[in-house]
């Protein structure tokens, strides 16, 4: 079985050329990685050699021995699915949580994306908190979410709430709400430690003046996700665009009705009086 082939590599591809095609993924902007089920690592073991292990900048012990597919640092989204070989690389962790080792790909070296430990350690409170169902981690740099960072107050209940009345189905889609991480330096621990706080709550959270990150399932649910809370993001932006106040909306009263109709709990922090 030839690694490229196989269906969770051919996945991951397909999502990174998805979000190039969306326009997030300005030269190396962004990452994505994704927790390889062990019949899948099974699948394609005769192709992996292990290289050195190396720090992985933090400690995830949840995730000791486990397979990780991401992208590499500086590699740019738009050549994943042209080389992949070069643009990706397959890691496992140590028996701690504290190193990693390339066991495929980056065939011209380098390492893994630079928001690794961010990764990591919303995978290790992700796969906690779901019981092993989430799988995909993905950092995007999507526009329009951007450009509400500099004009809304950077608050979890203000950025669910103005993304919830932008279209019905939001929140259907992130019922939990957005996490907002005020202006960190990115690449680093202090960033993964306050995302992955963040992400026990929600599964979408939004860097200030940077991107998106989004936790989920699969590779479907994960891109739609970011798809779904940045194309709400953009109707804001052409709302404020239009004029700054609502003429209408969708108001508490009509979201607690969809909720009972979805099925969906939707925290009342969320559902305050303007
Ligand atoms: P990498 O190229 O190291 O993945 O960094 C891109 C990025 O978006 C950093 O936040
Ligand atoms: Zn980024």
């Amino acid at each position: 079985m030839k690694f490229l082939e196989a269906e969770f590599v051919q996945g991951f591809i397909r999502m990174a050329n998805d979000g190039w095609e969306q326009g997030w993924h300005e030269r190396n902007g962004g990452n994505l990685s994704y927790r390889v089920k062990p019949e899948e690592v099974e699948y394609v073991k005769e192709e992996l050699a292990a290289g050195q292990w190396q720090p992985i900048g933090t400690t995830v012990p949840g995730l000791a021995g486990e397979y990780f597919l991401v992208t590499g640092s500086g590699k740019f989204f738009r050549n994943v699915i042209i080389k992949p070989e070069d643009s990706i690389c397959m890691i496992e962790l140590d028996e701690n949580g504290e190193q990693y080792r390339i066991v495929w790909g980056l065939i011209n070296g380098g390492r893994p994306t630079s928001e690794l430990p961010s990764h990591l350690m919303n995978h290790e409170v992700k796969k906690l908190a779901s019981g092993g169902s989430h799988r995909v981690i993905y950092h995007a740099h999507t526009t329009n979410l951007i450009a509400l960072t500099f004009v809304l107050p950077l608050e979890d209940e203000v950025f669910t709430r103005e993304l919830w009345e932008m279209a019905t189905e939001c929140p259907v889609v992130f019922p939990s709400g957005i996490g907002v991480v005020p202006w960190m330096v990115p690449g680093g621990r202090d960033i993964a430690v306050a995302t992955s706080e963040l992400m026990k709550q929600y599964d979408v959270a939004v860097w200030a003046h940077h991107g998106i990150f989004v936790s989920g399932e699969d590779f479907d649910v994960t891109f739609g996700l970011a798809h779904t809370v940045e194309k709400a993001a953009e109707i804001l932006v052409k709302m404020l665009s239009m004029q700054s106040t609502k003429r209408q909306t969708i108001t508490p009263a009509q979201f607690r009705d969809l909720a009972v109709d979805f099925k969906v709990i939707l925290p009342e922090r969320f559902l305050y009086e303007k």
